[in-house]
């Protein structure tokens, strides 16, 4: 890890009418860091991430990738590796010709582009698959594919939206691995996840989003030690201290049902 920033919001905020669905966002996350943004459904992530690769345009603040700013999309794009919650990728088409198309539009060099393939393809056991078409693919298959695509032109920052998302305990291990290798390599991980022991396993840095809010960050460890009851905690413990309503002021109430909260 290096301290220059390869990741930097500024008071980044997305509204959907009179919701907000992101707030004032700060980060500043390192190159080589392996961030974990976590939060309950519908926190804001994705749509942190989805200004982050330049697919919906911030209401307010910035933000920026490897010192470009993300209004420039041109120059921003090829910074970034991206997996969103479904891959973008064609069903006609075989896993190997979305890959060799998806290399031709970074600019990739021929050679390269096969090179990268063979490897991958390897990597997360889909050689013998990889001339089929996509659409006689299972969801894991899919979503190999969608992380080969991610990964192939060697981005300076990996944006992963739920990554491990319907693939087999082997597969996944494999992501938790990749994960960490691109990090010892000076590549930045953005990872987004319910998989919490992942998280713990792999994050140098996590921020926990709640309705649109940044409540806590900092290394997985820090943030257990200061867990408000005193106590260590995992990180799951944490996540559901900082995720819960903080309205509740100790006391318990007794509620018409008759249970004791
Ligand atoms: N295109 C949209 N139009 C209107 N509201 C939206 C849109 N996209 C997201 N939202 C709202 O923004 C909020 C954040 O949604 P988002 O998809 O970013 O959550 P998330 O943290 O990724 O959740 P999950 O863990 O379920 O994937 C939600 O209230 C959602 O309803
Ligand atoms: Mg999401």
């Amino acid at each position: 890890m290096n301290d220059s920033p390869s990741i930097t919001t500024d008071r980044l905020t997305k509204r959907y009418g009179s919701n907000t669905a992101v707030e004032q966002l700060d980060l500043a996350i390192p190159s080589g860091a392996i961030y974990g943004f976590l939060g309950p459904n519908g926190a804001g992530k994705t749509t942190t991430i989805r200004m982050l690769t330049t697919l919906i345009t911030p209401t307010e603040g910035t933000a920026h990738i490897m010192g470009e700013s993300i209004t420039d999309r041109p120059a921003v794009i090829p910074h970034i590796g991206y997996l969103p919650e479904k891959p973008p990728i064609y069903d006609e088409l075989t896993a190997r010709e979305q890959l060799e198309y998806h290399g031709g539009l970074c600019d990739m060099a021929p050679s390269d582009i096969e090179d990268q393939i063979t490897s991958l393809l390897d990597r997360f056991d889909l050689t013998d698959d990889a001339d089929d078409r996509i659409s006689t693919y299972s969801k894991g298959m899919k979503q190999k594919t969608g992380l080969i695509q991610a990964l192939m032109h060697r981005p300076d920052v990996v944006i992963l939206d739920e990554p491990t998302s319907g693939l087999d305990p082997q597969a996944a291990r494999t992501v938790r691995d990749t994960i960490n290798e691109l990090a010892a390599s000076d590549t930045t991980v953005f990872l987004s996840t319910h998989i919490l022991p992942l998280v713990e396993e792999v994050a140098t840095e996590v921020g926990i989003l709640y309705d649109g809010e940044l409540v806590a960050e900092g290394p997985p460890d820090a943030l257990k030690e200061r867990m408000e009851t005193g106590e260590e905690g995992t990180l799951e413990d944490v996540f559901l201290d900082v995720t819960t309503d903080t309205t509740y002021d100790g006391q318990a109430e007794a509620d018409p049902s008759g249970k004791i909260e």
